[in-house]
Order: structure tokens, then C-alpha cells, then sequence
């Protein structure tokens, strides 16, 4: 018979002591500890070392990692992301908000994966939310094919670690972490300790036979609900996939990558037949711009390396009660109050008896400060209501004191502008080294007072 080991368990934080203390040490939680046992049998926490092996010290020369290793993903905005593939043995974590696209993205990157190198590349996509029959509607829907995709509906940890034994895949894909359970720990399922100990398994697993997890994991807007913010620090990469529902702009962005930067984003559409690759993402989000209509201005941002261009929106009406609003969605809404404060006090706009409301068109965040310039452009254009010329594009940081400051890869953001046709840029003095882009007309402002001085002339 297997032996049994007590271990006292912090329903809280998931850390695993060896005796009863009235506090856990690790997260301060008062009588959060429970005892409960582990077959010694059954590597977990306790057994960190799944395969049992004594690893010893070698020179680092002598360490073989091949960069032709990874496993090429198929979908170029997830290799983008990842920096060149899955890295066998890793842990990724995918999470996003339900609805996002997720599971969309997951099957997709099946299918990709399963066809590459001819096929060689075996995916097991295990899915605990939805059960077979659904996926694989959802997979003709998308005109998934793959051959060496296979299926596994199964929420218990045992029998998902052992078909992945029989299968021997590349390439694990679980849908979604929160639904995956281990009969011998005591919370349920989706609870923190169970997250963190199935996800320890997981990846002790991988790490043995040399294949790549990919872990689903769902978070609400501020990540309160349990399981993926805990994960974060445990696996190789987190790559969270933004948008809004509603909108069909998705991007794929690298929080945490060990075998890569952190500095790309993917950019997908989210269409009838599944997710595609997005190209020409400014061309996307502008096509539906406002015409010259007062309160609008186009922001060039940076994206992660790519250039992106965003239409800003602001409206400036006088405050209906009391203290005046401040809404904004898709912008921080500490930079529109600062804006506001510095327009208010260096130019005298009396934006403090105002209600502001303040978007960025298409879902996507304004992240940054490169945006400023834009943002307080369209403060101005819809205080005054008189519209900016629709060519014209913004780059640049506001300081407090309304000075103009410029903004990294500006000779970029331009270029991109100039193929989408804009005429006129708006920067910090400073921000480029050569002249612009060819045909480009570029007003240098140092002060905010000179863009607002051509609304009031
Ligand atoms: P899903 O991948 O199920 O999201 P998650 O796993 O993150 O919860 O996709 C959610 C939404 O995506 C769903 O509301 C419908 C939409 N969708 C499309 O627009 N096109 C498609 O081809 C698919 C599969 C989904
Ligand atoms: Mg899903």
C-alpha cells in the first residue's frame, strides 16, 4: 500500500507546510491551513522533482539549447509574440477575459501547430469547458483539419496525464486551467490551491517529456478572480489577448516571456470564420473614422515594435450637476484628469465646469503617454467645436507645465501615418532625426499653448 504524508495546505495562498500553524507563514491568513494526505506515490508540491532524478552542477558551455528547437507555431502573430515558438518543456499561460476569443485562438493554434513540419507535431487539445462534440463543431466552423490534432474532454488530472503519456504529443494545449481538477487536494475546482497545484503538475510533467503546455486561463478586467495572476510567477510566459467584446481588433500581448522579448504584440481580427491576422491594423480602425467632426484627433502609438494609429475621441459639455464627470474607456482615466488640470491651468480652459467623456475608437487601450498629445487635441477641437483637419497626426507627451515632450520611434509612427495617407504631423521638437517622412508637413510644438492658439485665432 502507498504511504500516505500529511501536509497542512493554506487554502488562501496554496502554499503546502509541513505542520499545523495557526498563521500561514507565507500570506499572514489566520486559520487557513488544512491537513489533508498525499500518497507519496503521487508527486506534487511535496516531490517537486516529478522524475525523481538528482540533477547535478555543469558548465554552462556544456548545456545544449537549440534555437531550432522551438516548435514554430504556424500562426505568425503567436511566433511574433513568442519570439520565433513553443520552447519544448515551457509553460505558457493564455488568459484573457471570457468571451475574448481564447479557446478561438487555442484551436487555431492546434490546427497550425498539427500541420507543421508535415504533420509530425502531434497537438492534444483538452478541453474541460466544452465538451467534444462542441469543439469539433466549433473546428469546422473555423475549417480546422489537421490530422494530428486530437481530443481529450476530461476535467480530471490523472486521465489527462495519462493520455498524455499514450499520445506522446508536442504540443498540450488545456482549455482552461480553472476547470481541471486533483481528486487528492481538498479545494474544488477553479480554487486557488487547486489552480497552482495542477499547474505545478502540469508543468513538472512537461518539463519530464520535453513537450509545450499551453494553459488557458480565465481573468476578469481587474484580475481579482482566482487562478491565472497566481500562475504568473510559475510558468515560462504569459501572453494575454485584449480587446473588447463588441469590437473585433484582438491583440496578443507578452506580459512575461523567458525565451523571448517582451516588446511584440499579435494583432487579430475576430471574424465569422474565426481569427485572422491582421495586416494593416491602423487601416482597420480608421475606416470608420468620424469626418472632421469636432472632438476627434488621430494618435500615432506604438504598439509593442509596430506602429499603430488610433482615432481619440473627447467630449467636452458643460458639467449637468455638481462635481463634473470624468468617463473614459479605452484611456487612464489619471492621464485625462491631468490633461485636463494642465489645459485648465497653463491655458485657461475652463474644463473644471466641464463634463469630459473620452474614448479611443476600436477597443483598444491607450497605453502610455505617447497619446497625450492627441488626447489634448481633442479636448481642445470639442471644447472649442471646431473640428482638426483630418489629416493631420499626433505624437507626443504633455508634462505638467504644458510642455511638449517627444516620444521614442516617433520617425516611425510617422512613416506609418504617411502610408495611411496623413499630410501633417503634430511633434516634440527634438523627435526626429532627419525631416519625415517625404511629402510629410511637420509642426514642432514645445508648448500645448500653440496648439490651442490655432483654435482660438
Ligand atoms: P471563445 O474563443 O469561446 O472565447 P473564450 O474562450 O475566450 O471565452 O470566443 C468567444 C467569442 O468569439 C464568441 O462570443 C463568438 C466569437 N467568435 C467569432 O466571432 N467568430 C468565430 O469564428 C468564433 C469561433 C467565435
Ligand atoms: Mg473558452
Amino acid at each position: 500500500m502507498a504511504k500516505a504524508h500529511t501536509v497542512f495546505l493554506c487554502l488562501e495562498c496554496g502554499s503546502t507546510h509541513e505542520r499545523y500553524m495557526g498563521r500561514c507563514p507565507d500570506c499572514g491568513t489566520f486559520n487557513s491551513l488544512s491537513e489533508h494526505k498525499i500518497k507519496e506515490d503521487k508527486p506534487g508540491r511535496t516531490a517537486p522533482r516529478l522524475s525523481g532524478e538528482k540533477s547535478e552542477a555543469v558548465p554552462i558551455s556544456e548545456i545544449e539549447a537549440r534555437e531550432e528547437d522551438r516548435i514554430a507555431s504556424g500562426l505568425g502573430e503567436v511566433d511574433r509574440v513568442l519570439g520565433g515558438g513553443l520552447v519544448p518543456g515551457s509553460g505558457i499561460l493564455l488568459s484573457g477575459e471570457p468571451g475574448i476569443g481564447k479557446s478561438t485562438l487555442l484551436l487555431q493554434l492546434a490546427n497550425s501547430v498539427s500541420k507543421t513540419e508535415d504533420g509530425k507535431n502531434r497537438f492534444l487539445y483538452v478541453t474541460g469547458e466544452e465538451s467534444a462534440v462542441q469543439v469539433k463543431l466549433r473546428a469546422d466552423r473555423l475549417g480546422v483539419s489537421a490530422e494530428n490534432l486530437w481530443l481529450l474532454s476530461e476535467c480530471d488530472l490523472e486521465a489527462i496525464e495519462q493520455q498524455v503519456k499514450a499520445t506522446s504529443p508536442a504540443v498540450v494545449g488545456i482549455d482552461s486551467i480553472q476547470t481541471v481538477r486533483w481528486d487528492d487536494l481538498p479545494a474544488g475546482a477553479g480554487g486557488v490551491v487547486q489552480v497552482r497545484e495542477v499547474t505545478s503538475r502540469l508543468l513538472a510533467m512537461a518539463r519530464k517529456e520535453g513537450f509545450a503546455l499551453v494553459l488557458v486561463g480565465h481573468v476578469t478586467k481587474d484580475g481579482t478572480v482566482a487562478g491565472p495572476r497566481t500562475l504568473e510567477h510559475m510558468v515560462d510566459g504569459v501572453l494575454q489577448f485584449e480587446g473588447e467584446r463588441g469590437h473585433s481588433l484582438r491583440i496578443l500581448r507578452g506580459l512575461k516571456n523567458r525565451f523571448g522579448s517582451t516588446e511584440e504584440v499579435g494583432i487579430f481580427e475576430m471574424r465569422s470564420d474565426g481569427l485572422s491576422e491582421v495586416e494593416n491594423p491602423s487601416g482597420l480602425l480608421l475606416s470608420d473614422r468620424s469626418v472632421s467632426s469636432p472632438g476627434s484627433a488621430t494618435a500615432a502609438i506604438l504598439e509593442g515594435t509596430r506602429p499603430l494609429l488610433l482615432e481619440v475621441q473627447a467630449l467636452v459639455s458643460a458639467a449637468a450637476h455638481g462635481s463634473p464627470a470624468r468617463k473614459c474607456s479605452g484611456i487612464d482615466s489619471a492621464r485625462l484628469s491631468m490633461l485636463a488640470a494642465v489645459l485648465e491651468k497653463r491655458l485657461g480652459v475652463p474644463l473644471g465646469g466641464c463634463d469630459i467623456h473620452a474614448n479611443v475608437v476600436g477597443g483598444v487601450k491607450l497605453r502610455g503617454t505617447a497619446g497625450d498629445l492627441a488626447l489634448a487635441a481633442s479636448l481642445l477641437s470639442s471644447f472649442h467645436d471646431r473640428p482638426l483637419p483630418r489629416d493631420i497626426v499626433f505624437a507626443g507627451e504633455v508634462g505638467l507645465l504644458g510642455e511638449v515632450r517627444p516620444v521614442p520611434g516617433t520617425g516611425q509612427r510617422l512613416e506609418e501615418s504617411s502610408r495611411l495617407g496623413f499630410k501633417t504631423a503634430c511633434v516634440a521638437p527634438g523627435s526626429l532625426e532627419g525631416s519625415g517622412p517625404t511629402g510629410m508637413k511637420i509642426h514642432e510644438i514645445p508648448e500645448l499653448s500653440q496648439l490651442a492658439r490655432r483654435f482660438v485665432e
